[in-house]
């Protein structure tokens, strides 16, 4: 009798790259020493068995394809439906990523809360908690008036079985390292795990026209793959991000095949649960010191949206061998490259300084819109001059020093006057695009040198 084959395969628990042996470091993130060894069987899935319970599609002739399946649904939560694009869409397939205590489990029981009372069936899967906790959560987050099921169990036959009878419109599954599939050998939260499962939950959520939300905690270390490793399988992929210790959160979409990505959505978390901030340009910039040096208020899009925020920067001497260079919510190499700028093209000397630069409010920029900021800040704080409380400055800085165009440059110069800011820094180009807005002194820069007399 052949046995049956079992294949050893190593995963990169990271972004789940596959690899015959063992690597030290993974060629698909660069990450080291996240390559974990799995046990594939490749002979029975439980795709296979389920695929028998779901009802059969068959072609459709284009023409007949209704529209409204496409519909959207609501969550009463105009941040999370602008993240989704509108609102939740159905037969989706959505995972939200973030680290453990973030939030993850109380936004999405906020969310089941809202559809329920509109009547939608909610089915809400936990393999983490108990349905006491649940029901103790539940309880902070205000009124249920509609009910909604929980269901505590790790078996995704079952989980699958109670979709597959009861169709709800809306099932949370949290989380999906904790989902068990009996027919995959490797252990419970692996690469190949969180995978098949997913693939399962994606065939139910297309063929069963459910809307199905995956939880996927982000690990550091052990060998529990992350979310990371799913996000190519699933229709949208948001990530919930923010400091632990301070109250605000960010909701920010990385794919999405129903709407645009990078659009963020800010929570402030409460003691009865997750709070919209609709206005987070004020939220960012609140607590701001006065009369400090080092800080400036810059402004960034996030999707279609103007953020403002303050970014701070500490220069002094250094004590050290090699000067120390830490940047938060921003890139470190885009921190050196704007100094070594400063140094060649405005002839401010500070590379034998250390450079610490921080976007207060913990929001992570990825736009080289706030590189003026930055630069301004860093030079406000090596001259020990404050920047006046009422400016805003943005721009991106080329490697000449030029200050180059930015798009929405009207948009973000009607934020801050809306704000209250009485004068803004901006390219010359952009400056030149915009339409006459009173109200607000509008400085238009060709450069870095420009914008440091234009202080
Ligand atoms: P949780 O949703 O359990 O996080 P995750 O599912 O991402 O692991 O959130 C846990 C944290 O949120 C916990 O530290 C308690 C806090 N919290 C509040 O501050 N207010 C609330 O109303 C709730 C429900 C939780
Ligand atoms: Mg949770």
């Amino acid at each position: 009798m052949a046995r049956k084959k079992e294949k050893t395969v190593f995963f990169c628990k990271e972004c789940g790259h596959e690899s015959t042996k063992w690597l030290g470091q993974c060629p698909g993130c660069g990450q080291w020493n996240t390559f974990v060894e799995e046990v594939i069987k490749n002979d029975t899935n439980l795709s296979g068995e389920i695929s028998s319970d779901l009802p059969k599609t068959r072609p459709t002739k284009l023409k007949d394809v209704n529209y409204d399946e496409f519909s959207r649904t609501s969550t009463k939560m105009e941040e999370l439906d602008r993240v989704l694009g509108g609102g939740i869409v159905k037969n989706s397939l959505i995972l939200l990523g973030g680290d453990p205590g973030i939030g993850k489990s109380t936004l999405l029981l906020q969310v089941c809360k809202n559809l329920a009372n509109q009547d939608k069936k909610v089915l809400y899967v936990s393999g983490e908690e108990s349905l006491q906790q649940i029901k103790m959560r539940a309880e902070r987050l205000g009124d249920f008036s509609k009910d909604m099921y929980l269901y505590c169990e790790t078996d995704l036959s079952d989980v699958s079985r109670e979709i597959i009878n009861n169709s709800p419109d809306f099932v949370v599954i949290d989380s999906i390292q904790t989902m068990y599939n009996a027919n995959v050998t490797a252990s419970l939260g692996s690469v190949s795990q969180i995978r098949e499962s997913t693939g399962i939950l994606m065939r139910l959520a297309k063929e069963v026209g459910t809307t199905i939300v995956i939880v996927g905690h982000v690990t550091k270390e052990g060998t529990v793959a992350g979310p990371r490793v799913l996000e190519h399988m699933v229709d949208t992929v948001l990530y919930f991000e923010g400091d632990r210790y301070a109250s605000y959160r960010v909701l920010r979409s990385v794919k999405n095949r129903f709407g645009s990505t990078n659009e963020v959505g800010v929570f402030e978390m409460n003691e009865d649960g997750l709070r919209q901030v609709n206005n987070p340009s004020e939220y960012m910039l609140s607590g701001r010191p006065e009369n400090a040096t080092g800080s400036i208020a810059s402004c960034s899009m996030e999707g279609s949206r103007p953020i403002l925020l303050e970014v701070q920067a500490l220069i002094c001497e250094t004590s050290f061998q090699i000067p120390q260079r830490t940047a938060n919510g921003i890139d470190l190499k885009r921190v050196n490259l704007l100094m070594a700028v400063l140094e060649k093209r405005a002839r401010v000397k500070m590379s034998f300084c250390d450079a610490y630069v921080n976007i207060a409010g913990g929001l992570k920029i990825k736009e080289p819109a706030i590189d003026l900021g930055i630069a301004l800040a860093m030079y406000s704080s090596f001259k020990n001059i404050p920047i006046d409380e009422k400016l805003v400055a943005f721009g991106e800085i080329g490697l000449s020093g030029e200050v180059r165009m930015v798009n929405m440059a009207e948009q973000r110069v009607l934020e801050a006057k809306k704000l209250g800011f009485e004068k803004v820094i901006l390219p010359e180009t952009s400056a030149n695009s915009l339409k006459k807005i009173s109200g607000i002194k509008i400085i238009g820069v060709k450069d870095v040198s420009e914008a440091i007399k234009a202080l």
